[in-house]
């Protein structure tokens, strides 16, 4: 993972650098609340009244509306929508340091050759396609312009096995590597594209990273793509992302569908915000990394069985990837027809109807589990409410899981039990006092250098919890760590993530001037709390197995300790 690349110590060093209050006041203006808090019409979501709060203590920001968080390379992946490597590539410039390069960012560094190469290959068959009067024909025959054919780099690999064998010689090890030459039995290569329309895949930045190819005219496989290869991995690539990206950073939707061609035609006629997957299903990956650039995405299927069916495996990896602030929409097309052969044929108005009219995901949710059981009658609805909730279950914990539950209790007619961890969810609204550990571990987080403030380390206590909060003052002692913004840092993508954003977010009324206090009283708390629950197991073996000579002494101490 691109992560591991890059030092921790390396991170920690720019994060210290960065001051976040500078970071997101060059793209959101913002207006001081108190000497330390700083707060703006959040930039993650539509609101009048501002609910983004960004703190210079914690180097952390967070909405109350949204929910939106993170420190500051959070706030780069999700504002200038750069991916990890990338945003700490920008605090770095910004701080003027250069990223230490582990050993294997050297290999990283030579796929610029490889991206270099694959360009060259593309500009090699835009020019035969300027060239092969059938290739041209074809392109004309489906009704392409040429300007679209130039914008999307479309080209042309003449029939031959050797073409791009012979035009590349010396680049073979390359060629091979990205997937252009196939090798043969008997040790030597051939071109693996041959007659074929090529379409140039390219990654976010613009790289091209792979082809696809389609036959001219009869033959198999209609369609050829490169195999995955160190710079190509179909699951995480969409074919026309970068195009989409170029006419908009910020689009309102985006719509799926399944073609190179079907991509095309749609941007022809004016819908520049399709893209396609590359011979695949659709990932998860792929879901979350559109959710970046929209809010909206619009699966569209060809009309037939094979269109359904395609569309209920998007909707099952859709699920559990479907946030409270998104919506996915299902669209289908008539039997017979793509969207390249609809809005040809019917024009952009009809297709951006169908769009309007695209059945929401908790229609085609429910639509797709009723032809699995019959509701007229007891059984077929336990059955319904059986299937769906094994369904819902797989949702985020959120609104819309909550509103998806409450639609199913509506259609079923039947009182279903809410997830367990619904009901827990719950309680917290009442604000209980936090219990001690709770409350030190919150504290911790959002003031890390209270851990200078404990004179010996903690010992083990047999609390839960406590491993963490000897975990958190490690790492903070470890690394130095003064800020929510770095302690969180050094989570990413942990498990531990979320529960240390949620307890940052925490407004918990204690005055900065009491901070430390309440801490160092829930540690003593703490350490009394252990004793206790030490006495009492040692009470508990003494009245069962009795205790040796050396576990009576220390019980002995530990209760004379407590007086
Ligand atoms: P389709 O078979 O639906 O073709 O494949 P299409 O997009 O309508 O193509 P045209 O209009 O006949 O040119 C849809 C997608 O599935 C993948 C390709 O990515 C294609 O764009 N595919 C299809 C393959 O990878 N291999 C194939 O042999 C066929
Ligand atoms: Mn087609």
């Amino acid at each position: 993972m691109a992560t591991d690349r890059i030092p921790r110590e390396f991170i920690q060093t720019l994060l210290n650098r960065t001051d976040i209050v500078d970071l997101i006041d060059g793209r959101v203006p913002l207006r001081k609340k108190s000497s330390n808090n700083y707060f703006a019409c959040c930039p993650f979501h539509q609101e009048k009244s501002p609910s983004f709060s960004v703190s210079q203590n914690k180097q952390f920001y967070h909405c109350f509306g949204c929910g939106a968080h993170g420190n500051a390379i959070d706030f780069l992946i999700q504002y200038d929508r750069l991916s990890f490597p990338e945003a700490i590539e920008a605090l770095a410039k910004e701080a003027g340091l250069a990223i230490p390069q582990k050993s294997q960012t050297a290999k990283t560094s030579s796929h610029e050759d490889l991206y270099a190469l694959l360009e060259k290959i593309a500009k090699f068959y835009q020019n035969a396609l300027r060239q092969s009067d059938p290739a041209i024909q074809y392109l004309k025959k489906r009704g392409l312009s040429g300007s679209i054919a130039k914008q999307f780099g479309m080209g042309y690999a003449a029939p031959g096995w050797d073409r791009i064998l012979n035009a590349f010689m010396k680049e073979k090890a390359k060629l091979s590597t990205t997937g252009m030459l196939i090798k043969k039995d008997d040790g030597g290569f051939y071109d693996r594209f041959r007659d074929r329309i090529m379409f140039p895949i390219k990654n976010r930045r613009g790289h091209i990273i792979g082809f696809g190819g389609r036959i001219l005219n009869q033959g198999e496989p209609k369609y050829l793509n490169s195999p995955e290869t160190p710079i190509f991995q179909k699951g995480h690539e969409l074919y026309g992302l970068y195009e989409t990206l170029q006419t908009e950073r910020e689009l309102k939707r985006i719509i799926i569908v399944e073609g190179y061609m079907d991509v095309i035609a749609l941007f022809q006629h004016g819908i520049t915000h399709a893209v396609a997957t590359l011979g695949t299903a659709t990932t998860a990956h792929h879901l979350t990394c559109l959710f970046r650039h929209t809010t909206e995405i619009i699966f569209c299927f060809d009309g037939d069985n094979a269109g359904r069916s395609a569309a209920e495996r998007a909707l099952h990896v859709t699920l559990p990837i479907m946030r409270d602030d998104v919506q996915v929409r299902f669209m289908f097309l008539p039997e017979n027809e793509d969207p390249d052969s609809f809005i040809r044929k019917e024009g952009k108005k009809a297709f951006e109807e169908r769009i309007d009219t695209a059945a929401t995901l908790s229609q085609f949710f429910f639509q797709t589990i009723g032809t699995e059981a019959d509701l007229s009658h007891i059984d077929g609805r336990a059955r319904f409410v059986k299937l769906a909730k094994a369904h819902l279950d797989k949702l985020p914990e959120g609104i819309f899981q909550q509103m998806m539950f409450d639609e199913l209790m509506k259609k079923a007619r039947v009182d279903i039990k809410k997830p367990a961890s619904e009901k827990i969810r719950a309680k917290p609204m009442k604000r209980r006092t936090p219990s001690n550990i709770r409350l030190a571990i919150m504290l911790l987080i959002q003031n890390p250098r209270l851990a200078l403030q404990l004179d010996a380390p903690l010992a083990h206590a047999d609390i839960p919890g406590f491993a963490f909060l000897l975990q958190l003052l490690t790492v903070i002692k470890e690394h130095h760590i003064e800020t929510t913004g770095a302690l969180i840092e050094q989570w990413r993508d942990q498990k531990e993530e979320k529960l240390i954003a949620k307890l940052a977010q925490i407004e918990h009324m204690i005055p900065e001037t009491g901070i430390q206090n309440e801490f160092l009283g829930a540690i003593t708390r703490l350490k009394s709390q252990s004793i206790k629950v030490t006495i009492d197991k040692l009470l508990a073996k003494a009245a069962i197995h009795g205790l040796s000579v050396e576990e009576k002494q220390y019980l002995n101490d530990l209760i004379q300790g407590q007086k």
